[in-house]
């Protein structure tokens, strides 16, 4: 595992920018596996501002995203097909039928979740994938469990992640409570893992995640098993190392 310890959340964003666009640059049709939340955010403007350059090319990459939540449609602001549409696929040259979320409103979720799973599988896999951290350590909304979910399934969201996320939404009540996920199986199936934290509000997380013992109880801990991760953090995320 390689951390890098950066200043602060625009530093971050350009580096995982740059390891991301490395990735594109090394295997133009790669998978890129990404993420949502307000982490990656930065991180997404800077590779919309390498391809307005001219130096990245998204014309062959594909994409799959980690979760989305049931029920939301794509037309929903809050939904995460809308999120990636906004913050990178309608702002690159990329083809919008490489591009792949979850889809919320299939109601059937065993069915929706193999689907996903499969279709991961048939791209060959995950070149690299984007992941932030949940403030109770979650990848992806893979919650705390007494275990870790092999595949793509439907996770019930812990009060913590209804919590935090509520900013996003009207209020609490709007928040899904439900979402699809990839599953730690899918997530450590990935060739490559490019992990990006900032904020002292992730400090604990992150401790538990890169030191503690590996448990379901902090699922983002499953990382320190993985041969090839790579954390971006700032000062104040890693302030509890
Ligand atoms: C969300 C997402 C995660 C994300 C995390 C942190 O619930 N499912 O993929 O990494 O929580 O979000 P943020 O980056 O907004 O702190």
């Amino acid at each position: 595992m390689r951390i890098y310890e950066v200043k602060d959340y625009q530093e971050m964003s350009r580096k995982a920018a740059n390891i991301l666009a490395a990735q594109v640059i090394l295997k133009p049709d790669c998978v890129l596996g990404l993420a949502t939340g307000s982490t990656p955010i930065g991180a997404y403007d800077a590779l919309v501002e390498k391809y307005e350059n001219g130096d990245l090319d998204f014309s062959e990459v594909k994409t799959v995203n980690l979760d989305e939540y049931k029920g939301l449609t794509r037309e929903n602001d809050q939904s995460y097909y809308y999120f990636m549409h906004e913050h990178l696929f309608d702002r690159v040259n990329i083809k919008l039928e490489n591009t792949n979320v979850p889809d919320g409103t299939e109601a059937d979720g065993a069915k929706e979740c193999a689907r996903y799973e499969a279709l991961i599988a048939s791209m060959g896999g995950v070149d690299i994938q984007l992941l932030g951290l949940g403030r109770n350590g979650h990848i992806g909304f893979n919650e705390p469990a007494d275990h870790f979910e092999k595949m793509t399934h439907c996770v019930d969201l812990a009060e913590s992640t209804i919590e935090a996320n509520k900013r996003f939404f009207a209020s609490a009540d709007d928040v899904p409570r439900q979402a699809y996920t990839m599953g730690i199986g899918t997530i450590m199936k990935a060739k490559k893992i490019l992990l990006i934290v900032n904020g002292e509000d992730k400090a604990d997380a992150l401790a538990k995640v890169l030191r503690g013992p590996v448990t379901p109880k902090v699922q983002g801990s499953i990382l320190q098993l993985h041969q090839d991760v790579v954390v971006v953090a700032d000062q104040a995320a890693l302030s509890k190392m």
